[in-house]
């Protein structure tokens, strides 16, 4: 762990321009900085760094963010290494902090489970070659499988002796921890003798799986005799989950990120394969259905994937089952059908390099188009099975994010399929709303099962008692993700702004920051964000208060000092010139127009970008993913008008703010109501005939209540944004 006070040091040293022209040639643009993106392939520079907000952004891509995420995304590092990274270039000398005796525990236990398969690949790799059974059992039959020598070293491979006692005799000779050794499924432990080991992996060729920092994982071993198991793999532990790793990815991971596109296939051997036949961007699955976990591993290196499989029958059906999940994580996906009964291992043994290319380049077909054309093979004339195959092609297009991009297929799939277009978008905008809910309920059910598991951490008390008690309660049961994800995104952009004054119920007067204003409104309706990285967020800009009114005092008697500065610089200026005393005054007040509203600019963009400043390389994911999002989400002002007019653009963000966070906070009361009184409404409906009539009324009455203020709403609060008044 790194302790904060550093962690903030790192994060404020690191300049954005310098650390993205460590990848990028950047050209200086008006206030920005541009170039061309590192995260994919182009022409045209679409990659704009902001010095001011020390922040980057693809428009083209989106990717992008703070150093720290640069540098994550970039290099593929997590959170706590990509620090590491920039507090070497910046020669920020690194504290890791005292753990806690969990802390330690835990990471005490994944490196040893890390040791001790290190220590087991280097055996099995030197047994590999340094033994005679290595050399005439496991190095002959890789041989014999047309691997190469330089393809054995890149890989790792290893051979594990047969005799059963070779390892765990080395280990206990070299002191070796062998809980751990156990654990990892090196070692297997004796049922018959208590307290002795064995060699799990013998008699087998060994193919270690690395993580993307080149740690080993797993190991999987090869059967060399026709035995039952043809692989057996290491058991999943606290460094192993099998679905979140990918084979191959340590070697691949810089080639996919040049070549932009990844190829998938199923094995071990498929991986080598295309790996000698020149084609390093490849990865393997390890013979299981693609999982979110790894879809996102390769998102991190590109957008592109290319699925590679055997051309016969259940190769097709594999190559459409994951189909769905690949599109919502906005991967464009191409499917390559190998010549039935080949995988790559054994085309790319039988055609050279060239030819592999080659027959890559003909055949890699979109993953809809193809789907498309594989369905209707099948319907011949069977209307059912028509309609069936538009459906499930509908569904697909409906997991496409991106508008742009879904209508060009639905052009595309309509002239397939023989539907008219106008029938496939309908159907398929309305399956996108049905898909897009229940994407957000997965993803909500999931974070909050993730925050159940974790210990909750006692929220540290902030004055007034801005923060709701109940909120988790309160949480659950408002799940209004668009209205919440509006409010938070307008916090993160003014969260800490001043607001409106309002006075307490002691009599004092404070005034309250945008991000207080949302709390104090929604908090009077008893609302709360359910959704958990955004309630995280919004707690956060909550805690950024304290912070910001210290840092503003020193912020603005540094400015107080240059305003002194830039004043008596320019009165010497005008002094020197030869002007009479009208004229002296006249320049004096221009002057001194010029120097305060240079110093507005200066204490607006302090506060404007207080929030993201702190929070684009915030430590928790949410939060720092929330944030990030947020800012990707800025609607530019035009780059004439920033640049001609920096009051008005001022002004204009000022008043957009005014505008914006009330009637967000309105929409989502609004849409509260509205669901409220739908409910009301649909109890009234299955009421009818069973209850008494005084019933029936009293819900009556509770839901023309609801109407009724749902209409006073936006007058109140339209009121209530004048002069806040708080008991
Ligand atoms: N696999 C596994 N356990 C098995 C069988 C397969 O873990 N009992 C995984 C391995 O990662 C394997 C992949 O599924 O690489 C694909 O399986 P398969 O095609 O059967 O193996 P190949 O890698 O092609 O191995 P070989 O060519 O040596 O038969
Ligand atoms: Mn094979």
């Amino acid at each position: 762990m790194i302790d904060k006070a550093t962690v903030q040091k790192i994060t404020d040293t690191a300049d954005i321009v310098e650390v993205v022209s460590d990848y990028v040639h950047l050209i200086k643009r008006g206030r920005n900085y541009v170039g061309l993106c590192p995260f994919h392939n182009e022409k045209t520079p679409s990659f704009s760094v902001n010095s001011v907000r020390n922040f980057c952004y693809c428009f083209s891509c989106k990717k992008g963010g703070s150093p720290v995420n640069f540098i994550m995304e970039k290099e593929g590092l997590s959170y706590h290494d990509a620090l590491l990274h920039l507090a070497q270039k910046y020669g920020i000398k690194v504290e890791e902090k005292e753990l806690s005796e969990d802390e330690r525990r835990q990471l005490n236990e994944r490196e040893s489970l890390l040791l001790a398969n290190e220590w087991a690949s280097k055996k099995m790799e030197k047994a590999l070659r340094d033994t005679e059974e290595g050399r005439a059992v496991g190095l002959q039959y890789l041989y014999q499988r047309g691997v190469t020598d330089e393809a054995i070293k890149k890989f790792r491979l290893g051979y594990n002796l047969d005799n059963g006692h070779s390892l765990y005799d080395d280990a206990k000779l070299e002191g070796m921890d062998l809980n751990s050794l156990a654990e990892v499924g090196v070692l297997g432990q004796s049922q018959k003798t208590p307290g002795a080991y064995y060699d799990r992996f013998r008699g087998r060729v060994i193919f270690p799986v690395l993580n993307p920092s080149g740690k080993v994982v797993a190991l999987g071993g090869r059967d060399l005799k026709g035995g039952m198991a043809k692989y057996i793999n290491s058991p999943e532990s606290s460094i192993y989950k099998k679905s979140n790793e990918l084979y191959g990815i340590f070697q691949a991971k810089g080639e996919i990120a040049k070549q932009d596109n990844c190829f998938l296939v199923e094995g071990y051997m498929d991986v080598i394969g295309m790996w000698q036949s020149g084609m390093e961007n490849v990865v393997a699955s390890s013979g299981t259905a693609l999982t979110d976990g790894q879809i996102a591993m390769i998102h991190r290196f590109t957008n592109n994937i290319t699925l590679i499989y055997d051309g016969d029958a259940a190769g097709i059906k594999a190559s459409l089952r994951g189909i769905d999940m690949l599109l919502a994580h906005k991967m464009n996906v191409k499917v390559l059908l190998l010549p039935d009964g080949h995988d790559p291992d054994s085309f790319a043994r039988e055609h050279t390099p060239e030819q592999f290319r080659e027959y890559v380049q003909k055949h890699a077909t979109d993953i809809i188009r193809f789907k498309a054309q594989v369905l209707l093979k099948d319907v011949g004339n069977d209307p059912q099975k028509r309609v069936a195959a538009i459906e499930s092609v509908v569904s697909s297009l409906a997991h496409i994010p991106d508008k742009v991009k879904r209508n060009v297929y639905v052009q595309e799939c309509s002239r397939i399929l023989g539907v008219r277009e106008e029938v496939i978008e309908g159907a398929v905008e309305k399956s996108r709303s049905d898909v897009v809910e229940r994407q957000m309920r997965q993803r909500q059910t999931d974070e909050i099962n993730r925050l159940d598991q974790q210990e909750t951490n006692p929220q540290p008390d902030v004055s007034k008692q801005l923060r709701p008690t109940k909120g988790r309660e309160i949480v659950e049961m408002y799940p209004y993700y668009p209205f919440e994800r509006n409010i938070v995104f307008q916090c993160v952009r003014y969260g800490i702004m001043d607001f409106c004054e309002a006075e307490f119920e002691d009599g004092s007067l404070d005034m309250l920051s945008v991000a207080e204003y949302v709390a104090e409104e929604i908090q009077e309706d008893n609302i709360w964000f359910s959704f958990p990285a955004f309630a995280k967020t919004f707690n956060r800009i909550l805690d950024l208060k304290e912070d910001f009114l210290n840092d503003n005092v020193a912020f603005n008697a540094n400015l107080e000092k240059e305003k002194k500065e830039m004043l008596k610089v320019g009165y010497d200026e005008i002094a020197s010139r030869d002007l009479n005393m009208e004229e002296i005054r006249r320049a004096e007040r221009l002057l001194e127009d010029r120097v305060n509203e240079e110093l507005a600019q200066r204490r607006f963009e302090f506060a404007r970008y207080y929030v993201e400043q702190k929070l684009s390389s915030h430590h928790d994911d949410d939060v720092r993913r929330t944030v990030t999002e947020a800012m990707h989400e800025e609607q530019p002002l035009s780059n004439i008008y920033i640049r001609n007019n920096p009051v008005s653009e001022r002004k204009m963000e000022i008043d957009r703010m005014r505008m914006l966070v009330p009637r967000g906070v309105l929409e989502w009361k609004n849409e509260m109501l509205n669901q409220m009184i739908r409910a009301k409404m649909k109890q009234l409906d299955s009421m009818i005939g069973r209850a008494s009539h005084e019933e029936e009324q009293k819900i009556l009455m509770e839901t023309q209540a609801l109407m009724e203020k749902r209409g006073q709403l936006g007058k109140v609060m339209g009121d209530r944004t004048i002069g806040k008044k708080i008991k």
